[in-house]
């Protein structure tokens, strides 16, 4: 039996992505995953989808509140998408969590941001369009 897919939100740092299903581009191109990848989101890495450290270099912050987890009881394929030039689309049956284990909530979809900009960390809110984010 396969673990629960999570997403754990590192500190000042990338997503930590664990037992998903899939992870793939915006076209839904399936990209190589191993049991546990991390993700960028602070939009500096050279090799994005994935963490590459320049979150160090980049300086990059961000400040978490955890809210007490209620996320519906989500069914499906645990799915990671990062949108061309937006942020992560995140399905199915996958807990969101930050270091402590605390819980977060979302719907199903939600979107994760990548590009570092968002005022409401970890969701996107948009900012990827004003400051030109993109995959390159
Ligand atoms: S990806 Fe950062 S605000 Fe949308």
């Amino acid at each position: 039996m396969s673990e629960k897919a999570k997403i754990e939100i590192m500190d000042d740092g990338p997503l930590i992505v664990s037992d998903l299903n899939s992870l793939e581009d915006g076209e839904g191109n399936g990209l190589a995953i191993k049991k546990k990848v991390a993700l960028c989101r602070c939009g500096a890495s050279g090799n994005k989808p994935f963490c590459d450290g320049s979150h160090k270099g980049a300086s990059f912050k961000s400040s978490l509140s955890p809210a007490e987890s209620s996320a519906p009881g989500k069914e499906g394929d645990a799915v990671v998408r990062s949108l061309g030039d937006g942020p992560y689309e995140v399905c199915g049956d996958i807990e969101l969590c930050v270091e402590d284990d605390s819980g977060l909530s979302g719907d199903d979809p939600y979107y994760l941001c990548r590009c570092g900009a968002s005022e409401n960390k970890p969701f996107c809110d948009g900012s990827h369009k004003r400051i030109g984010f993109t995959d390159k």
